[in-house]
């Protein structure tokens, strides 16, 4: 029995006696996919489970698959990407034992959920959305996004005021050193579908004589790394768009001039951390770390660790937090 997983996590799979795929997992022949790298790690490091990390579903055949959703999951829009995705693994065949639904929330809403796909459960729809967005000085550029990825459907706040704050600082006071050869290397951890550092890019190319751009982009979410490749594609711009969970360590090598990152700020700064300790590895002495926040209090302490400097800019009602690293920091 093949049977394949969706919507699981590591927590979700292992606490023992508390759920039937805890058994199921261990005496079938289960594959489990995941939408983030993190998940995927989390699963494997576990159990050393078979895990597949991909933005849509893998070609079975399945004989089984097993759906985890709800409102507090995930949204709506990519709950029914991935049943749409599913029914038509399973050629429009939703019904049991092949299908199976773990509703997380009520029975009602678990049925409207099914009866957005009853009628034509193998119709295709597309739930790309696209939309536009620019900073002061630089074109109108049109992003596409998918359900799962941040933002969908609209540009992050946050994320503007950051791009709006260096790509202001770059091409007016260029706070990066002067001794590099023009190129300015640039990493946009947490990129989402691209907003901030190709917002900063397109801003840079109206002042070109002055960088260089070397743009390298890093998310665990597949689809958001899925969504950056498109976008840099249809603006021309040539980044080097990486899926990583934990700061890539071999590629972020203390060779990057500017660092940002607009960083979840759920599991109480955790992940945050992590921004700032593969800032502080990824850039040159000199080279500037920017991240945001909507109320500096929170994260300033996290990036005192690794930055004993920082200055904070406000913006759109958001903080942006600037920080250079010092000659000779290890
Ligand atoms: C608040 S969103 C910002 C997205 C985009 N930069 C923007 O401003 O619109 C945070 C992003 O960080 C990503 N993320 C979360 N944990 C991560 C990790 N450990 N490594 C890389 N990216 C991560 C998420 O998938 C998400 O795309």
């Amino acid at each position: 029995m093949k049977t394949l997983l969706v919507g699981y996590t590591a927590s979700d799979l292992f606490e023992r006696g508390k759920r039937d795929v805890t058994v199921k997992w261990l005496t079938e022949d289960v594959t489990c996919h995941t939408l983030d790298i993190y998940h995927r790690h989390a699963i494997e490091k576990m159990h050393h489970a078979k895990a597949i990390c991909s933005p849509h579903l893998p070609e079975g055949p399945w004989d089984v698959i097993k759906f985890r959703t709800g409102p507090k999951l995930m949204s709506g829009e990519l709950a029914l990407s991935l049943l749409q995705e599913i029914a038509q693994l399973l050629g429009g065949d939703l019904k049991a034992p092949r299908f199976q639904l773990d509703y997380v929330g009520k029975e009602r809403d678990r049925n409207d959920f099914l009866d957005k796909i009853k009628d034509d459960p193998t119709r295709v729809r597309d739930f790309a959305a696209t939309w536009q967005a620019s900073v002061p000085g630089g074109p109108k550029l049109t992003f596409t996004s998918y359900p799962g990825c941040f933002c969908h459907r609209r540009q992050d706040d946050g994320g503007l005021a950051l791009a709006e704050v260096v790509s202001m600082e770059l091409a007016v006071t260029a706070p990066v050193r002067e001794d590099t050869d023009g190129t300015v290397r640039l990493l946009d951890m947490g990129c989402g579908c691209g907003l901030v550092g190709l917002l900063i890019a397109s801003r840079l190319q109206t002042c070109s004589s002055t960088y260089n751009l070397n743009l390298t982009l890093v998310d665990s979410h597949t689809r958001a790394v899925e969504a950056a490749v498109k976008n840099a594609a249809d603006q021309g711009v040539d980044a080097e768009v990486i899926l990583s969970d934990n700061g890539t360590p071999a590629r972020m090598d203390g060779t990057f001039d500017v660092f940002v990152g607009n960083p979840p700020y759920y599991s109480d700064y955790r992940i945050a951390d992590v921004f700032l300790e593969t800032a502080k590895r990824a850039l040159k002495p000199g080279g500037v770390c920017y991240t945001v926040c909507k109320n500096a209090a929170g994260l300033e302490p996290v990036q005192k660790r690794y930055f004993p400097e920082v200055e904070i800019i406000k913006r759109r009602g958001y903080a942006v937090l600037k920080s250079v690293k010092r000659d000779g920091c290890d």
